[in-house]
C-alpha cells in the first residue's frame, strides 16, 4: 500500500538519538525550529520551549543482549502442548493453517501440530535438536519443514552477517514458498514460542519497529504472534492509566498495533531447561538469574487492521515513536508542557479537540489517545510543518 520504507534512518541511529535523551524527529514532516515560519517562531517563543529529558535507555539495541549463552526453555509437557494447541487453533476457517515455531527443541508442540493437522516450520536455532527434529519428519510426513534458524535474530542490521542460525526473512520465507498478503487480510501466519528470558525487551521493540515499519516478518501481512512472556513483562505491556507503574512508551505502542489478548498462564516450573548446544540433557540446577517463582503468560499479538491511517503510516511512525517516548520521558509532567517541545502547533486547542483537559498528564492518557493525538497534530492544518527538531541532531544524524 505504501510501498518498502525506503530511506529510513537506521534503527542504530534511532537507539542512540533516544539514548542520548535527544530531541529530533528525522524524517517527513519534521522541521528545524530555525526553518520556521515567522508566525510560528513567535509562537515558540512564547512558551520558550525546553525538551524534557528522554530516560528510557533501557531500549539497547537488541543484537547486543546477552542471549547468545541463555539456555533454551522449552515445552516438554505434552498435555501443556494440547492446552496450547485448542487455544492457537482456528479449526474450522483453515485447517491447514500454517505455523511458525520458535525453537520447539524436543518438539513436544510440534508434534501435536501436526497431529492436529497444521502445516510446521519448525525454527530451531540449537543445532543440537535439528536431528531430532529431522526425524520426526521422516515420521510425520511433509507437512513439517525444519530450518536451523534463530527466529529471534532474524533480519539483522547488517544483512550480510545474515547466515545459519541469523537469517533475512525475505530469503527465508522466499524458501518456504509464504507470500505476503495485504495488511487488511487475514492472517498470513502464525508464529508460537517462549520470548528469551534475558532479551524479551529488546525483542520486544524489535518487532514493534518492524510491526510498524511493515518489514521483515510484517512485510508478509498481520503475522500473529503467539508467545509466551514473563509475568512482568505481561503486566508492562498491558499497562495503562489504571497501573501506572507499569505503564511506559512499550505498553502504548503494543496496545495502539495490536490486540493483546492473554490465553494462558503456566507456572515456569512446567518447563525444562536446556543448556544451549549443550547435550540433549536437561539442565540440574536454576540459572540464578531466572525467577524461579514466577509463571509465564501465553499472549497471542494480533496486529489491528485498523492500525494504519491516512496520517499514521509504515513511513512517518518512528514520529508516533518518538511523541509516546518523548512523553514517557516525563510520565508525571503535563502532555501540553510535553507537546511544546514536541510541535509548534496550539497544544490547548490541540487537547480541546482530542477532549482532553488541558492539565491532562501523559499517566492519564489511554494507548488508543496517544494514537488519536498523533492523527490530531498531523491534520491540523494551519501549519505546514507539524514537529519540531533538533538542528543540531538532524544534521549530524543524516
Ligand atoms: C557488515 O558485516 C561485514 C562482515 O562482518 C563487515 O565487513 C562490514 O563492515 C559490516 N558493515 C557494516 C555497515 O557494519
Ligand atoms: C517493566 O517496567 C519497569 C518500569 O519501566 C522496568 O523497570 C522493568 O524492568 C520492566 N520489566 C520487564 C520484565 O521488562
Amino acid at each position: 500500500m505504501w510501498g518498502p520504507a525506503t530511506g529510513l534512518a537506521p534503527r542504530l541511529t534511532w537507539s542512540v538519538l533516544a539514548a542520548a535523551g535527544r530531541f529530533s524527529t528525522l524524517r517527513s514532516g519534521t522541521t528545524k525550529r530555525k526553518d520556521l515560519p515567522a508566525r510560528n517562531r513567535r509562537g515558540l517563543s512564547d512558551f520558550s520551549p525546553q525538551p524534557l529529558p528522554y530516560t528510557d535507555l533501557e531500549e539497547s539495541p537488541w543484537w547486543m543482549s546477552k542471549c547468545r549463552s541463555e539456555p533454551g526453555r522449552y515445552i516438554t509437557s505434552r498435555k501443556l502442548a494440547e492446552t496450547l494447541i485448542k487455544l492457537v487453533r482456528t479449526k474450522r476457517k483453515n485447517p491447514e493453517q500454517l505455523f511458525l515455531e520458535c525453537n520447539p527443541g524436543p518438539g513436544i508442540l510440534t508434534r501435536a501440530l501436526l497431529e492436529a493437522g497444521a502445516k510446521v516450520v519448525a525454527l530451531e536455532s540449537d543445532k543440537t535438536f535439528i536431528p531430532h527434529l529431522e526425524s520426526l519428519r521422516e515420521n510425520m510426513g511433509r507437512r513439517l519443514k525444519v530450518v536451523y534458524c534463530d527466529f529471534f535474530k532474524m533480519d539483522p542490521d547488517n544483512c550480510t552477517i545474515a547466515k545459519p542460525p541469523v537469517y533475512v526473512s525475505n530469503e527465508l520465507f522466499k524458501d518456504l514458498g509464504i507470500r505476503a498478503v495485504s495488511w487488511k487480510a487475514g492472517i498470513p501466519l502464525k508464529i508460537v514460542g517462549i520470548l528469551p528470558f534475558r532479551s524479551e525487551r529488546n525483542i520486544l521493540w524489535k518487532l514493534l519497529y518492524d510491526l510498524y515499519s511493515c518489514t521483515s516478518i510484517y512485510k508478509y501481512g498481520r503475522v500473529e504472534l503467539n508467545m509466551f512472556v514473563s509475568e512482568k513483562e505481561y503486566q508492562n505491556l498491558t499497562a495503562g492509566p489504571k497501573n501506572p507503574n507499569f505503564y511506559q512508551a512499550l505498553s502504548v505502542l503494543w496496545q495502539v498495533a495490536c490486540d493483546v489478548k492473554l490465553l494462558h498462564v503456566e507456572p515456569w516450573s512446567s518447563f525444562d531447561i536446556y543448556p544451549q548446544n549443550g547435550q540433549l540433557e536437561k539442565l540440574k540446577h536454576r540459572e540464578p538469574l531466572e525467577p524461579i517463582q514466577q509463571n509465564l503468560y501465553f499472549i497471542q499479538m494480533t496486529p489491528r487492521k485498523t492500525l494504519f491511517t491516512e496520517q499514521l503510516t509504515p513511513v512517518n511512525y518512528d514520529v508516533f515513536f518518538h511523541m509516546v517516548k518523548h512523553c514517557f520521558g516525563k510520565r508525571n509532567a503535563k502532555l501540553v508542557d510535553h507537546l511544546h517541545s514536541l510541535s509548534p502547533v496550539d497544544a490547548k486547542h490541540i487537547l480541546r479537540q482530542i477532549r482532553k483537559n488541558e492539565n491532562v498528564k501523559t499517566i492519564n492518557m489511554y494507548p488508543r489517545n496517544f494514537k488519536q493525538l498523533f492523527q490530531t497534530i498531523q491534520c491540523s492544518e494551519d501549519y505546514a510543518h507539524k514537529w519540531l527538531c533538533n538542528e543540531n541532531l538532524e544534521d549530524s544524524a543524516m
